[in-house]
């Protein structure tokens, strides 16, 4: 290893950050929104799809409630370790997703907000799927580098080298991540549906912040 100049400075430029939280209290929070958003889906067709045009945290119910201000507290944690000097004022957005066995989100990013989420109510163990693959990773989210193909020069260990950072969330699981990153959600491979509240954080009074 060479000895570092005392004059030398590194700088990482154009950060993307990705937040994961264990929310306190899932447990029981958890049943009762999985009852909820089942329900829901089997009252509305294209639930998951419709995404756009529901906010299931417009609702006084307790457990609700509860994950909305879970959000709000995972939000403010993120823009200070962002750096942001202040906590811009935000609108949640959110919908459930319910993945029935084959299910599964293409790749995409969420327009027009600033961040997104999702917080996980059940992903069941994808243990006793049928896979006859090594290279299917069912169950699973993966976000894409933003950098376009930086990989492509990438030497092993430089942290370029994979494009792809790809977890299994556990329920009880927050996320939130700048809402241009792309990801998917690979298809969830057995009967158990897989289910998660998704959400979209929009910046109010945009001018203020810019
Ligand atoms: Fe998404």
């Amino acid at each position: 290893m060479s000895t570092p100049n005392n004059n030398t400075k590194f700088t990482r430029l154009w950060p993307t950050l990705f937040m994961a939280v264990t929310l306190p209290g899932h447990e029981a929070a958890n049943s009762i929104l999985s009852s909820l958003v089942m329900q829901r889906n089997a009252e509305q067709d294209q639930m998951t799809t419709n995404y756009i045009n529901q906010n299931f945290f417009d609702s006084d119910h307790p457990a609700i409630n509860w994950l909305l201000q879970c959000c709000h507290q995972a939000i403010a944690e993120y823009a200070q370790e962002s750096g942001m000097a202040e906590m811009p004022e935000v609108s949640i957005q959110a919908w459930p997703n319910v993945n029935f066995r084959g299910d599964y989100h293409n790749l995409h990013n969420h327009p027009h907000s600033w961040l997104s989420g999702t917080y996980y109510l059940n992903v069941p163990d994808q243990e006793d799927a049928e896979t006859f693959r090594s290279d299917l990773n069912p169950g699973a989210i993966s976000f894409f580098d933003p950098r376009g193909a930086v990989n492509m020069s990438a030497i092993r260990n430089d942290g370029q080298f994979d494009p792809e950072y790809r977890r299994v969330p556990k329920a009880g699981e927050l996320f939130l991540w700048p809402a241009f990153l792309y990801h998917l959600v690979h298809p969830n491979l057995v009967d158990i549906p897989r289910l998660s509240i998704s959400f979209n954080v929009v910046v109010k009074s945009k001018a203020r912040y810019l």
